[in-house]
């Protein structure tokens, strides 16, 4: 199998990792890669906004099977225009990536789905609108940009002044463009999160391991959100009951009312959960992998990831197995300093040889560039280190004894990952 993988972040060098794991693999390119990934891909230029782009490069190489990490170019309609040309990609549909694509379109579909999710108080074109529905909320309340911000498009507001100035942001001055043109405003729940990642082929559903994301920046989780800070899986991370929970009253019902309204859906679909005291609430969909939760997932999966892939690309996902290996992962991302304000990039990284040569540790680059031995660092997240292990302790443990040991001017990264799970664990929680 020849693949072509899009993106350029750690969950992408996860994907390609993995994938470079089949012996069904004789070729990987990635579009545009960084300075990790090209140790198992061939990298190639290009532009992810540029979806007819991508397909004629995609029409030169030929690959059995594309694989799309971030949610732009499937928002922008990859899928479509792929499928349109004769070439085998698994990924939403342009109408299917909606569930991430439009905030707005999420709400009303779990509304008509009856999937559990937090109250609406309302959708709003205008400004004045939105204003005034501030006056009749319960505080603190969430207000939702509809379209892709960047991961900036959602403030938990909880004062009147804090969610007007940023409604002004959004509508008034147009910060991100029509993205933000029409707002959602919605009840705050309280709980702690769950990323709940399946993957689908329209019908079947391989549930990955489940993952918890740390989005905010510093320890406690404190300072502003980032893309994701770290995460972790472990085994009786959720109770079964909990598990099957979420597989009824959300996967199963948002993979069957997309296909009943015309828009089967196929590829990776990330549920963001709140575990309500009332029970598991849907916050928000992802029509992707999430990242750092990619790399916490892929060092888990024992079965074959391009096997797995090209199954649900062909809509036969349910004759293809699915292991686990037993135990966690533990992911911890280091950043550049200042990480996710402004920061420098082009700083030597150093101790990353003889960190890589670890058992049971994968050093994912989530933004690095190589300069003949050496890799230097080149976007906010730097690199992301998976330690797995038989315990979520042992994961902890090991996984922060090789961060230890890597170094790079202004580095940054969080020491309490996993430590709240790891006491409520160690308590018989
Ligand atoms: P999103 O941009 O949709 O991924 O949302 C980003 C983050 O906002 C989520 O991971 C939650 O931490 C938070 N969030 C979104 N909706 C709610 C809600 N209804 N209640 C509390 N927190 C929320
Ligand atoms: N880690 C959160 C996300 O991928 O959206």
């Amino acid at each position: 199998m020849r693949i072509l993988v899009l993106g350029s972040g750690g969950r992408e060098h996860a994907l390609v990792w993995k994938l470079r794991q089949s012996q069904h693999v004789e070729k990987i390119w990635c579009v545009p890669g960084n300075g990790g990934i090209a140790q198992h891909a061939e990298c190639l230029e290009g532009r992810l906004d540029d979806v007819a782009g991508l397909a004629t490069l995609a029409e030169r190489l030929r690959p059995d099977l594309t694989v799309v990490g971030p949610e732009l170019p499937l928002v922008l309609g990859i899928v479509d225009e792929f499928t349109r040309r004769g070439l085998r990609i698994v990924g939403p549909t342009r109408q299917a990536a909606r569930l991430e694509g439009s905030k707005v379109f999420a709400k009303e579909f779990m509304q008509r789905h009856g999937i559990p999710t937090a109250a609406a108080y309302g959708v709003y074109d205008s400004p004045g609108d939105a204003y005034t529905a501030l006056c009749a909320v319960d505080w603190p309340v969430v207000i939702k940009a509809d379209g892709l911000c960047g991961g900036k498009g959602v403030l938990v507001a909880a004062t009147p002044d804090e969610a007007t100035a940023f409604l002004a942001r959004l509508m008034e001055e147009h910060e991100f463009g029509p993205a933000g043109e029409q707002v959602l405003i919605e009840e705050a729940l309280a709980g702690q999160e769950l990323s709940y990642i399946v993957l689908t082929d329209g019908e079947n559903i391989l549930p990955m391991v489940p993952t918890r994301d740390h989005k905010r920046a510093f320890d406690g989780d404190r300072g502003p959100n980032t893309g994701g800070m770290g995460a972790f899986s472990a085994d009786g991370l959720i109770s079964p009951e909990l598990e099957e929970e979420i597989r009824t009253t959300i996967v199963a019902p948002t993979i069957a009312g997309m296909a009943a309204e015309g828009h089967p859906y196929r590829g990776f679909l990330y549920f963001g959960l709140m575990l309500a005291e009332e029970g598991p609430r849907v916050l928000e969909f992802n029509c992707r992998l999430g990242d750092p939760e990619a790399e916490a997932i892929l060092p888990r999966m024992e079965s074959d990831l391009a096997e797995t892939l090209f199954a649900a690309a062909e809509g036969r996902l349910s004759s293809v197995p699915a292991q686990w290996k037993a135990g966690a992962s533990v992911c911890v991302v280091l950043a550049s300093g200042g990480y996710p304000g402004k920061f420098e990039t082009g700083k030597k990284i150093k101790g990353l040889a003889s960190a890589g040569d670890a058992t049971d540790v994968v050093i994912f680059h989530a933004g690095t560039r190589r300069d003949g031995d050496d890799y230097y660092t080149s976007s906010g997240r730097v690199l992301a280190v998976t330690a797995t292990a038989t315990s979520l302790a042992g994961a902890v443990s090991r996984c922060y004894q090789v961060v230890e040991n890597i170094h790079f001017e202004g580095m940054h990264f969080r020491r309490d990952i996993a430590a709240t799970a790891l006491s409520s664990l160690a308590a018989g929680d």
